[in-house]
């Protein structure tokens, strides 16, 4: 396998999933070819190899790099000057360990989608390899790419809201408010399956998005969790609905929903932080204004793409504000983090700038352990868990 510098030059880009019909594969090559940092040029993008090798064709994927399976890809890349740098995981969650694994092993960095893996045991034992082979594996918290996600961060570091004392997050989504896992929806057939989603249904899917972003913008860690899990669509397997109550370290307190039958919500994830000298609130769908609100004064809208807002939320911008961004960017901010992190080990540098604010093994880790306390307080009757990584 190439070890070729990254410099002056893109990274050379693998996708695992990603193929017909899947869901956020497309967003990963949007996300990485908006600020050409990435070329994909390899692929096992389909379960179906047949389907993989057609879908290669239409995306120009030279045929001789459009691979049956993972491991032929690896095989294959290996063997070549200008094998890819890092792959994509883009597969349903029960995949992500023996996938990422491999190429870790193959010495190929990961971008691996969340959540990490389905079990803890895995998770440690990802963790364990990327430690190992001191290789980079990247998580794709989408939401926390967004760049008022950053100013909130940056806000709450600056203490303009004062030491945190409550955080609200809600993840609600309506698309599996029926038992669309009985009318051939792709998406939602392997999700009510704990064997190939893991122990969490919603909190597992959605959950861990929510769960990560609370602790990106307060960088509170969790103490403890107790939950209540509820599975509103009869023959389902796994929740659809998630309440959590969240202890962080240092008294602050916390309340996470999760849920895939809040009939009405699109994908409206909203986050509100109340500290002892102000309130941040920033909704998904509203994602180019963040509300600050200092104690005893008027509530402001920041807008996205000021200059006079933190380095980290202008280098997360490409457009001035009335110029909406939105899903796609944020995702590449993430792509661009990775991008700068990645060449910062190139160059034998620690990650500067937007290259050290990104989800990384740390942080899927910890998802995976937020599951597995708040199904094991569920399970327990809603008693209080110390998650194994808060
Ligand atoms: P999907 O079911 O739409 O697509 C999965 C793709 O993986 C399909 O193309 C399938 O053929 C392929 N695949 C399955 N096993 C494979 C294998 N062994 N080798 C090669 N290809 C294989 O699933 P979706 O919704 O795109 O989810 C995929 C992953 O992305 C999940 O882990 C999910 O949690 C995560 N996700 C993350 C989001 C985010 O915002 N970061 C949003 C949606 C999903």
């Amino acid at each position: 396998m190439s070890k070729s510098s990254l410099k002056g030059r893109r990274i050379r880009l693998g996708m695992v999933g990603g193929g017909t019909g899947a869901y956020i594969g497309g967003i990963h090559r949007f996300a990485a070819r908006l600020d050409d940092q990435f070329e994909l040029v390899a692929g096992a993008f389909d379960v179906d190899a047949e389907r993989g090798h057609r879908f290669a064709a239409q995306n120009f994927i030279a045929p001789e790099r459009a691979y049956d399976d993972y491991t032929a890809m690896i095989a294959g890349e290996a063997a070549r000057d200008d094998g890819i740098d890092v792959v994509a995981i883009c597969t349903p969650n029960f995949t992500h360990y023996p996938i990422a694994r491999a190429f870790l092993e193959a010495g190929i960095d990961v971008i691996c989608e969340k959540p990490l893996t389905t079990t803890l045991q895995d998770a440690e034992a990802m963790a364990e390899m990327v430690s190992q082979t001191g290789r980079f594996l990247g998580v794709t918290y989408t939401y926390s790419g967004y760049p008022l996600i950053m100013e909130a961060r940056s806000r709450v570091q600056a203490g303009l809201i004062g030491k945190v004392r409550t955080v609200q997050v809600e993840y609600p989504l309506e698309w599996m408010a029926t038992g669309v896992e009985l009318k051939n929806n792709q998406q939602a057939a392997w999700r009510v399956d704990p064997k190939k989603n893991g122990r969490g249904g919603a909190i597992g899917d959605i959950g861990t998005h929510a769960f990560h972003l609370a602790g990106f913008v307060t960088g509170l860690k969790v103490d403890s969790v107790m939950a209540d899990l509820a599975t509103f669509v009869e023959g389902r397997a796994l929740d659809d609905n998630a309440h959590v109550l969240i202890r962080y370290e240092g008294g602050a307190r916390g309340m996470l929903w999760a849920s895939q039958v809040a009939i009405g919500c699109s994908n409206s994830l909203r986050l509100r932080v109340f500290g002892e000298t102000g309130s941040l609130t920033w909704a998904q769908e509203q994602p180019n204004e963040l509300l600050y609100t200092p104690l005893e004064g008027y509530t402001q809208i920041i807008k996205r793409g000021r200059d006079d807002l933190d380095a980290l939320t202008q280098a997360r911008t490409r457009t001035p504000p009335g110029h909406p961004e939105g899903y796609i960017e944020a995702f590449s901010n993430l792509y661009n983090g990775f991008a700068a992190a990645l060449r910062a080990r190139d160059a034998n540098l620690a990650p500067q700038g937007i290259g050290a604010v990104i989800p990384q093994i740390a942080d899927g880790l910890k998802g995976v352990a937020f599951v597995d306390a708040v199904v094991d307080s569920h399970e327990q009757g809603a008693v209080w868990i110390k998650p194994k990584y808060g």
